[in-house]
């Protein structure tokens, strides 16, 4: 049996893979919103294993598996077996003989990894601490279905150095555009996490407005994400300059974007005026989760469908 593809680590996929997945995305959004139903995934079913809370993680995956004709099955560390101890090895070899593929929504990077390794069917992380590549597939498509190529442009990450900026770390790396980052100190990369091919695709500014200058795009996420909410006192004070508001976009590229990848907080990482201004693409990138992750379901399960 060929091993499965995964998708733990948005550098998981190549550019050329990454390329056929943003054509295979524009492709199955048009034909979605032209309600032509496109079947391929007659009885193949999805898990989904979610550790922690989601809205569009959840929907997207399940709705998108519905909509190419398979289904999905939620389930939630709190009543199952994997809420009691039972080894992540076990579970991976029991569902991957039910299922055809998984999604992963938990808590150390480690746990997917595992799980991939003892897993027959394909594994998505569906955010982890340190990763959220779907986040990014989708971000990305967003970009390039408003602005065209990401190749060579810069984008801004103002705010924590979590699993959303680490993916786009790696997405900076592989698709070869730059990232601008600023953080609070105390809060910043971890230069070995960042990517294998050292600093040339991302530098850290201490001063948030001057990382948003001249960027192509504007992106940040919440203060303090799932798992950290112990520290969220501290994080508000520490971040309180980190805020995107419209100073910072003033001081990007005319046409920058701006993108969260929701939910938000108002008057925290972003000014009201920033998120619902004109400049702000969330929802159409909101959106583009279902699209990018039906691409890549189908790339994972039936490969180069189309090309
Ligand atoms: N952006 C994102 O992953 O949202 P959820 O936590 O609602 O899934
Ligand atoms: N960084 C956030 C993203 C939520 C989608 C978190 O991990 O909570």
């Amino acid at each position: 049996m060929a091993a499965p593809k995964h998708f733990l680590q948005f550098r998981d996929l190549a550019r050329d893979e990454l390329e056929h997945v943003f054509a295979r995305t524009r492709w199955i959004k048009e034909t979605f919103k032209r309600y032509e139903p496109y079947r391929p995934l007659v009885d193949r079913t999805m898990v989904m294993i979610f550790e922690k809370q989601s809205t569009r993680t959840r929907l997207s995956f399940e709705a998108g598996m519905q909509q190419l004709g398979g289904a999905a099955i939620f389930m939630s560390t709190r009543d199952s077996q994997l809420g009691r101890g039972e080894p992540v090895e076990d579970a991976a070899k029991v569902i991957s003989r039910m299922c055809d593929i998984v999604m992963i929504r938990t808590f150390e990077q480690d746990t997917v990894e595992r799980f991939a390794r003892h897993s027959r069917v394909p594994v998505i992380n569906g955010l982890t601490d340190e990763h959220h590549p779907c986040q990014i597939l989708a971000d990305l498509y967003t970009y390039i279905e408003h602005r065209g190529s990401i190749r060579g442009r810069t984008v801004a990450w103002i705010g924590d150095a979590n699993n959303v900026c680490y993916s786009w770390l790696q997405a900076a790396e592989v698709l070869d555009f730059r990232l601008h980052v600023s953080t609070p100190p105390g809060y910043g990369v971890v230069a070995a996490r960042a990517g294998s091919g050292g600093t040339a695709h991302y530098a850290l500014f201490a001063d948030p407005l001057e990382a948003a200058r001249g960027a192509h795009l504007v992106t940040t996420d919440v203060w303090t994400s799932m798992g950290f909410e112990a520290e969220a006192d501290a994080r508000r004070a520490a971040f309180a300059r980190w805020q995107v508001d419209e100073a910072m976009m003033r001081a990007a590229a005319p046409d920058a974007l701006f993108m969260h990848c929701l939910p938000a907080h108002r008057g925290e990482e972003v000014a009201a005026a920033v998120i619902d201004g004109p400049q702000s693409v969330v929802w159409d990138e909101a959106e583009n989760r279902l699209h990018a992750q039906k691409a890549l379901i189908e790339y994972l399960l039936l490969g180069r469908v189309g090309s």
